[in-house]
């Protein structure tokens, strides 16, 4: 069955999320709650008041669950008093109410007398094991029954936990499955009716866990964090700047709730403990990110914003320090160099992985049939870049047995298993996992998921340098992929452009098309600021011109190629990663991808073709105003104000992408989606006519100065925005031209290329390169 339309009941945190998530995808869907009290005496008459003060909220949260605003209207507020019957069209039910089993319980008997057939009812459940959620529940029911746990916030946590039930029937698990995959852009995992599930149940062992030593070896929180995060992979808020996030009230509950049904013998039961500090920072309102703040703050002390920590043993606040331990600087050189140090962070960095590790270890199978299900809860519901079992294979699954060992621990079945062998091993260029039985198995993708990692691992690039690397992806397809430092650009990423357009040739022999594709966090965020600084730093003008040059003709020659070009970004393509986009023949993005022509923040404007391009399709769009001067003052706008697109829906709307650019909701799935267009478009591809515009010169040029002052007077531009945003509004208005004169991409080339150069020799732009480069943040000069 496909679903084409669905219901949430329960519109807190997670129904109205998962709400607006369902509607990112396209799909109409109900949202319900209860119909409040006080509606009920009399006073209000807005019966579906929670549901649709719960969409008008989601509208106004940063970040943003719906992907585009027109996404709300998808979104049917109602109430489960009025309402219940709207759900005998739907195809899917979601539960999101309160965590009772009693109002579960309620709730599943009325709608069970609402629902169609075959319709599909699913519990957002995150500690009721499903057993006992269909107690007493008809058979239907029972079949069309099973949990789906989404994780917080349910737009940007890619994990989707499925359990399901012996009487669940198995084209229901299916269905939802892959509309989960491929229209809500989840990474599933089956899991077992287990406490916890996976994700929770190994999570909340590992905060507690790195709780207790943190406390038990004396380290400060800042310290503690620093360990526990980037250099075991795992994002930098560590374990006390997750609990703040998460909030502090909601651990006790997540603990207890679990120690309510975990098995007798459960490790976690060993090490849980409620510290006499957390209660009272929870009763006295420090809840974290959400409360008076937790175990960090950001104080107002003599006008400034000063970071404060907690100290553990005190609970007084004092200002958050910047841990150097030698032991973190020490797992540059792999994680047993961490374990292995004997500072305390290196003892502690031991006793939390090798607490947590075996814990892991001695859940396989009991909670999952095979370990690559454990990893990947982990990874995409932790933001883990390694899940545990990839964790133990750079420790060693014999020194982890070894460290049990020594400490008279028992070692799991499934590690005794492991013994003189690795987690994962690759054969024949194929990534394999070792099985509960001791073989190994290959890790087969679904059908439509294409990997650059799995292409990486099985063979050598056609050709690399020190910035970028190109891949044969079959069928007569190459991948370009970015491999600097944060997939920045530079000369080498250029030479490569230019390398596979000559490689590829017209697209009619051993190759057909290219993508640009990469499995980074962002897809790029522009040029080298650090080499351009140094440039500009001593004055190398010819370099610096030459370097934009080379970028426009390396882009161009990407848009006129005789073969198609798919550029295929996820996250951040910013700057001359965005101006990369705007050349290819088509861009099939990942929906979270942000794009944005940033340049101004740094004190330039884009000078690879991005104005140009811009302007390009401004001028051609044909729902516009008419006149030369709605599409300059559009394209003017974004670029002078940096906008970024939050999604790829909003993209569009900027013109970054075109009707015409596809998107793709699941990032496994990015690459062979861009790889059947690159194919599709090859079939009988020609390249673009080359397009010439005639724009009004000095005329426009004055309007767009006089608006810029007036934002000046205003307050809400710089001397130095001002200085940024006439050169660029001299670019988009033709320079010294009038409207009789076409003007080719070439000459407006030069326009971008001479009003960059002019801006980067000015100071204050070198003073907002200098900034960005060690805040991260653009100096308002
Ligand atoms: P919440 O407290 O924010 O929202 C619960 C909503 O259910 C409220 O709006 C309440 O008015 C409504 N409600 C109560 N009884 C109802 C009924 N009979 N019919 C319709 N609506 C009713 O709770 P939250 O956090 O959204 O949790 C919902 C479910 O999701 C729970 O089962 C929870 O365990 C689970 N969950 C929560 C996560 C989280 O991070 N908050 C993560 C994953 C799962």
């Amino acid at each position: 069955m496909e679903i084409r339309s669905a219901a949430v009941i329960g519109a807190g945190v997670m129904g109205s999320g998962i709400a607006a998530h369902i509607a990112n995808a396209g799909i109409p869907v109900f949202l319900l709650d209860i119909v409040p009290q006080d509606v009920k005496d009399g006073r209000g008459n807005d019966r579906s008041v929670v549901a649709r003060t719960a969409i008008e909220k989601m509208l106004k949260t940063d970040p943003a669950p719906f992907m585009h605003k027109k996404n709300a209207r998808l979104v049917t507020p109602g109430n489960i008093d009025d309402d219940l019957e709207k759900l005998a069209t739907v195809d899917w039910i979601v539960e999101a109410v309160v965590e009772n089993p009693a109002v579960k319980s309620d709730l599943y008997a009325r709608l069970d007398k609402v629902r169609k057939p075959g319709s599909i009812v699913s519990s957002n459940t995150s500690t009721i094991p499903l057993k006992n959620l269909i107690e007493g529940q008809s058979d239907r029911f029972a079949q069309d029954f099973l949990i789906t746990h989404f994780f917080n916030p349910p737009r940007y946590m890619r994990l989707l936990e499925v359990v399901s039930g012996p009487a669940t029937r198995a084209e229901a698990v299916t269905s939802l499955s892959t509309f989960a995959d491929k229209r809500l852009g989840k990474g599933v995992v089956q899991c077992k009716d287990r406490p916890g599930f996976i994700a929770n149940r190994i999570g909340t062992y590992w905060i507690q866990a790195a709780i207790n030593e943190a406390m038990d070896l004396g380290l400060t929180v800042e310290e503690a964090d620093a360990v526990v995060g980037r250099p075991m992979g795992i994002p930098k808020t560590g374990v006390f700047g997750l609990v703040d996030l998460v909030g502090l009230d909601l651990m006790p509950y997540v603990s207890r709730s679990l120690l309510k049904t975990l098995p007798p013998g459960d490790p976690y039961r060993d090490i849980y403990r409620e510290p006499e500090l957390f209660t009272r920072m929870i009763a006295e309102g420090y809840t974290g990110r959400k409360g008076k703040g937790g175990f960090y703050r950001m104080n107002k002390s003599g006008g400034a914003r000063v970071k404060e920590a907690v100290d553990l043993q005190t609970g007084q606040y004092r200002p958050a320090g910047k841990p150097s331990l030698d032991s973190v600087a020490a797992a540059k050189g792999g994680l047993r160099k961490l374990v292995e140090h004997p500072d305390k962070g290196g003892t502690y960095a031991r006793r939390v992985l090798v607490g947590l590790l075996s814990y892991a270890a001695g859940l396989v199978p009991e909670i999952a049939d095979d370990i690559t299900g454990v990893d990947q809860a982990m990874r995409l519901g932790y933001n883990w870049k390694f899940g545990p079992f990839e964790l133990i294979d750079q420790l060693g699954a014999d020194w982890l047995a070894d460290a049990l060992r020594a400490e008279g621990k028992a070692v799991p079945a499934l590690l005794e298993t492991a013994s003189g062998k690795t987690f994962y091993r690759t054969e024949n260029g194929k990534l394999q996992f070792l099985t509960t039985e001791g073989g190994y198995a290959d890790l087969v993708r679904p059908e439509g998921v294409l990997l650059l990692s799995d292409i990486k691992r099985a063979g050598k690039p056609i050709a690399r340098n020190a910035s970028a690397s190109l891949w044969d992806i079959g069928d007569g397809v190459a991948c370009l992929e970015f491999t600097g430092k944060m997939n920045a650009l530079d000369s080498d990423v250029m030479a490569l452009i230019r390398k596979a357009a000559g490689m590829i040739g017209d697209g009619k022999g051993d190759w057909k098309a290219l993508v640009v594709h990469n499995e980074g966090d962002n897809f790029s965020v522009g040029v080298n600021l650090g080499l351009a600084l140094f440039a500009v730093n001593i004055a190398l003008w010819p370099q610096v011109e030459q370097t934009v040059q080379e970028g426009q003709e390396t882009y161009k020659a990407l848009k006129y190629a005789p073969f198609p070009v798919v550029a295929a970004p996820s996250g951040m393509a910013l700057g001359g990663g965005c101006e990369i986009l705007l050349h290819c023949a088509a861009v099939q993005a990942h929906a979270e991808t942000y794009m944005g022509l940033v340049e101004v923040g740094v004190g330039v404007i884009p000078g690879w073709g991005g104005c140009k391009e811009m302007l390009t399709r401004a001028t051609l769009n044909k729902k516009r105003p008419g006149g030369p001067m709605p599409p300059i003052a559009q394209t003017f706008e974004t670029i002078s104000l940096a906008k970024v697109a939050k999604s790829a829906d909003e993209a569009r709307d900027l013109m970054f992408l075109r009707p015409t650019d596809g998107i793709t909701m699941n990032r496994d799935r990015l690459l062979a989606d861009a790889k059947a267009k690159a194919l599709a478009l090859a079939a009988d591809y020609k390249p673009p006519e080359p397009v010439k515009l005639r724009l009004p010169g000095p005329t426009a040029r004055a309007a767009l100065d006089l608006a810029v002052e007036g934002f000046q007077l205003q307050g809400k531009a710089t001397p130095h925005d001002v200085t940024v945003s006439s050169a660029l509004a001299s670019v988009l208005s033709g320079g010294d031209t009038d409207i009789t004169v076409e003007l080719d991409e070439d000459e407006l080339l030069e326009l971008e290329r001479t009003a960059f150069m002019r801006l980067v020799r000015n100071s204050n732009t070198v003073a907002r390169i200098e900034h960005m480069l060690t805040t991260g943040k653009p100096l308002r000069n």
